[in-house]
């Protein structure tokens, strides 16, 4: 009997996200386990647990999820798993806490697309605002873009020390500089937003985080991307589907949650696929959802 697909899925929360259940289904998973409450000292237990009770042939067809809402924890929990591994004995794992690090990965690689698009020349050198910048995604999509070149501000609606110590524990843990700025009101916003060349709107579901009024201040925007899919907008103008599209009131173009989430989805189900498919084990982070949000885009 072929044995089947297993995915272990571990979360330091207290469920693991359905979307990620559906996902992992969708990718071909046969079995899915759940384990909760997950702490990073336990995960080298649990990794051992699943990687001997099979041979390496079964091995091949099992694998291990980090989720969770903490973009810097999965990272510590997937070194750890990765640590965990007796060879022959491994498997593939990969981490994407709160959909992050794909959804970062699908924000920066559309963005960097549509700048070359436009003949900007990519995310070097570009100074990228992140509104919300302190959650999972923001933080994540901070460092992608820094990754990339670009001159990267986290902001928050809470100040500026807020959004510093968020810059400094996030650029230091990936080893990117990182800036805070305030968000903290409608004058901060608009005074972080005007000398920026693109926008990423990372805030919570449901909030708009820049308005039409606050776009006036964004005078050398090229490219306002914005993730939030719950209306209203994030970004004032940038409807979901917006792929490209001109910004009513400026000079930018937008990028719309849809259509991020698009490139999202295809990402994630690449890599959940690649753990099955690639001959030997693969180690799935944050870099790795960029570089395949890049192949995706530049196949598109
Ligand atoms: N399109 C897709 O495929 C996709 C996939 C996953 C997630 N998402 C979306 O991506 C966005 C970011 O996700 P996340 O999990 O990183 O978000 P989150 O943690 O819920 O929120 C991000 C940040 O938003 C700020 N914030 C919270 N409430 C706010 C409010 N009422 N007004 C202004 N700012 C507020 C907070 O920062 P401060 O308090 O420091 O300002 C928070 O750290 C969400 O809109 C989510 O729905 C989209």
């Amino acid at each position: 009997m072929e044995r089947p697909y297993i995915l272990h899925m571990f979360t330091p929360g207290r469920q693991m996200s359905p979307f990620d259940v559906n996902m992992a289904a969708d990718a071909g998973y046969q079995v899915l386990a759940p384990y909760t409450d997950v702490t990073l000292d336990a995960v080298r237990g649990l990794t051992q647990d699943a990687i001997f009770s099979r041979s390496p042939k079964g091995l091949a067809r099992t694998a291990i999820f980090i989720g969770g809402r903490d973009a810097v924890l999965a990272a510590d929990m997937l070194e750890r798993a990765q640590q965990a591994m007796v060879p022959p004995f491994t498997v593939s794992l990969m981490a994407d806490p709160s959909g992050s690090y794909t959804t970062a990965a699908a924000m920066v690689a559309a963005v960097e697309a549509e700048l070359v698009a436009m003949g900007a020349g990519g995310l070097t050198g570009q100074r990228v605002v992140v509104l919300g910048g302190t959650g999972p995604v923001g933080r994540i999509a901070g460092v992608m873009a820094a990754m990339a070149g670009a001159n990267v501000a986290l902001s928050s609606r809470n100040g500026i020390d807020v959004a510093e110590e968020a810059a400094q524990q996030t650029g230091q843990r990936f080893g990117v500089t990182l800036h805070g700025i305030s968000g903290g009101d409608r004058d901060a916003v608009r005074r972080s937003i005007a000398d920026a060349d693109v926008i990423l709107a990372t805030a919570a579901a449901g909030v708009q985080v820049v308005s039409a009024e606050d776009l006036t201040a964004a005078t050398r925007l090229k490219v306002a991307a914005d993730v939030n899919a719950v209306p209203p907008e994030g970004i004032a103008g940038v409807g979901v589907m917006d792929k490209g599209t001109p910004v009513p009131g400026t000079q930018a173009r937008g990028l719309g949650a849809l259509a991020i989430g698009n490139v999202k989805y295809q990402t994630q189900q690449r890599l959940l696929r690649s753990m099955n498919e690639s001959a030997e084990p693969v180690v799935l982070g944050f870099a790795e959802a960029f570089e395949a949000a890049r192949a995706l885009l530049r196949q598109a």
